[in-house]
């Protein structure tokens, strides 16, 4: 069963036809009903659920108005609370098959009880890109938020609608403008905030302040903020963190050991001069990778009639190589320019060593854009009636060049291409290489695998052919070989023969030469017309029997679809309706391959951000840490 919560209580407008903003329409607009009790609904299954998911969960975040933006009233796809949407594989008999439960759940913030309860505490992103165009207003009600929240005593902002992690024996719903939420599994309550020393009873002694009395100051004023995107490293299990704001400094670097102990705590990135907006970064075993992408956030952009938060693609990206355990007041951060590009996501990042053991270099894998993917920036209302913003006509009519060749300037400057950053510690050379010719994005890997120079594969959501004024979708799967491509580009490199017509730094293999490596190692599942996902999570099998280590893409994938036939007008056709979870075998993606499993689930999922795997072992460790501390208390 599902109903609107009783502690809900926004109510959704009754509506004829789906809401006009692109990302309000269709499967994007929110639902309201959650599954009621802690068991959630049984799912039908077609197929068979692999043996590695038993006992585990599968839980994907995404936004989901808790208030609906009006028509005409800018809204942004990053707005919205957070909405956890799992699927619990139930432990079950072993000599049974597995039995799937669905359930969802908003998480309930701080920000999200009050704005349920009072009204709307803060500016939507939506409003913030509409400031160019409508300054005074957008400022007269950013004060008016401000000072709501104030009254209302607002502190943590963080709303969980964009990724998960699994740290301190609780899943983390992130946003990154706050405070992570603490949630249960598998119930996907929400049980609190986390921000690392509360836990301080329990992790023994906090380590001695050996800081002068200004910089504690400085620290106990820092915003407890967390990127939606840390890196836990496999190895350590150390927490790695940063956080941006829009006053000097402009952002603060962390690490966190494993047992919740502070390494560097809030460290200030001094040498960055600008407010950027930072979404992800990449660590290796001795370094963090930031990303000064040229996202810039000012006030100043209105003169030139752009929004506060702009891309400049006259201005480079710049990746600042910091060490792990970063002292702001000794260390220095390596900075590397390239050609101006947009990062959304990293995939992988490791470090090249001479024969002492030296790293000579730091090599990042990411999916690079040539500017900030237009069509995710449709905010406003045109005076046509549709919402402007996004790639013109023009720009969709243009025939554009394919990628790897080097010459960026003819490619399409929204597609997001599976690309290698190469930082030559020598040289203070930024090497780039385009990995793949498909236009994707949520690069995945098998995360045990981080970090290692090795790595082979990635798997991506495909981008959707769109048109102008439609959201961007995503419409298949696709898996690529890194190390074909990297091993081509070291015999290239090595015989001279690699293009570099994009410019300095750009080591290009050629159109030619990628599109043939792609058609020998790539595959892909282009899902079908109508059909939609977002996010494949990879999750490796249980360890082998007979005691061989496991391949690396030995493990499924697992992704939401939907079928867009349940939609009339960008309206869902009936209330209760079906999203699957299918479920494909890593190690065999191709378009005739059908998933292994399908998960049958009789409700709506909106498409969303990001999602985790929860293993058995992690629920348990869960289940025990709420039970000690209700013991407590
Ligand atoms: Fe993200």
């Amino acid at each position: 069963m599902s109903a609107i919560a009783p502690d809900i209580k926004v109510r959704p407008k009754d509506r004829k036809e789906g809401h006009p903003h692109p990302y309000l329409h269709g499967n994007f607009y929110p639902v309201f009903e959650e599954t009621i009790g802690d068991e959630g609904i049984e799912c039908e299954v077609i197929g068979k659920i692999p043996e590695s998911l038993r006992g585990s969960q599968y839980v994907r975040t995404g936004p989901n108005s808790l208030h609906v933006a009006d028509d005409g009233v800018p809204h942004h796809f990053f707005d919205g609370e957070g909405m956890l949407h799992g699927v619990y594989f139930e432990p079950g008999n072993e000599d049974e098959p597995i039995r799937a439960r669905y359930m969802n759940r908003w998480v309930r913030s701080e920000i999200f009880k009050k704005a349920n309860k009072y009204g709307r505490m803060n500016l939507t992103l939506g409003l913030v890109m509409a400031g160019a165009d409508i300054f005074w207003g957008v400022l007269l009600w950013h004060f008016w938020y401000r000072l709501k929240a104030a009254f209302f005593k607002v502190k943590n902002f963080g709303n969980g609608n964009t990724a998960l992690a699994f740290f301190g024996s609780r899943l983390l719903a992130l946003n990154e403008g706050g405070k992570p939420i603490e949630t249960s599994v598998p119930s996907l309550n929400t049980t609190g905030e986390y921000f690392f020393e509360e836990e301080e009873e329990e992790y023994g002694e906090k380590k001695e302040e050996d800081k002068n009395t200004l910089e504690k100051k400085i620290k106990e004023s820092t915003p407890e903020v967390c990127t939606a995107h840390p890196k836990i490293d496999p190895k350590t299990g150390e927490f790695i963190f940063f956080s941006y704001r829009f006053t000097y400094p402009f952002m603060y670097y962390s690490v966190v050991a494993a047992d919740g102990k502070h390494i560097v705590w809030q460290e200030p990135i001094k040498s960055l001069k600008k407010s950027i907006m930072m979404h992800d970064f990449a660590i290796t075993p001795s370094y963090s990778i930031i990303m000064g992408v040229p996202l810039f956030i000012s006030t100043k952009h209105k003169k030139e009639g752009k929004p506060v938060i702009s891309f400049d693609p006259k201005s480079p990206t710049r990746f600042g190589i910091i060490p792990r355990y970063y002292d702001s007041t000794k260390d220095e951060i390596i900075w590397f320019n390239s050609r101006a590009c947009h990062i959304f996501h990293t995939a992988n990042a490791w470090e090249e060593k001479d024969e002492d053991g030296k790293v000579i270099a730091v090599c990042l894998t990411a999916c690079r854009s040539e500017r900030f993917i237009s069509d995710i920036n449709l905010w406003q209302p045109t005076n046509t009636g549709g919402y402007g913003g996004g790639k013109t006509q023009k720009e969709y009519e243009r025939e554009y060049s394919a990628p790897g060749s080097g010459s960026y300037a003819t490619q399409d400057p929204d597609a997001a291409y599976m690309t290698l950053f190469r930082f030559d510690f020598k040289t203070r050379e930024t090497q780039i290489t385009t990995l793949s010719t498909a236009s994707s994005e949520f690069p995945i890997i098998n995360f045990n695998r981080y970090m290692q120079p090795d790595l082979r594969y990635v798997f991506g959501a495909t981008i959707a052919p769109s048109s102008p004024g439609v959201a961007v979708k995503f419409n298949g799967i696709i898996k690529t070989d890194i190390q074909a491509v990297l091993k081509r580009r070291q015999e290239l490199l090595s015989s001279g023969l690699a293009e570099n017509e994009g410019g300095e730094g750009c080591w290009e293999l050629g159109a030619k030469e990628l599109k043939r490596i792609e058609e020998q190692t790539g595959q892909i599942h282009i899902f079908g017309p109508h059909i939609y996902a977002g996010e494949a999570l990879f999750v490796p099998n249980s360890p082998r029997e007979d005691g061989k280590e496991l391949e690396e893409d030995d493990g499924h994938l697992l992704v939401y679809v939907y079928d867009e036939r349940q939609m009339e007008n960008g309206l869902a056709k009936a209330n209760k309706q079906v999203t699957e979870l299918w479920i494909f075998d890593a190690k065999n993606i191709g378009q005739d391959i059908e998933p292994v499993a399908k998960v049958r689930i009789p409700r709506r999922v909106p498409y969303g951000f990001h999602g985790l795997h929860v293993t058995r072992e992690q629920i348990q460790a869960n289940k025990d840490m709420l039970e000690r501390r209700n013991r407590h208390h």
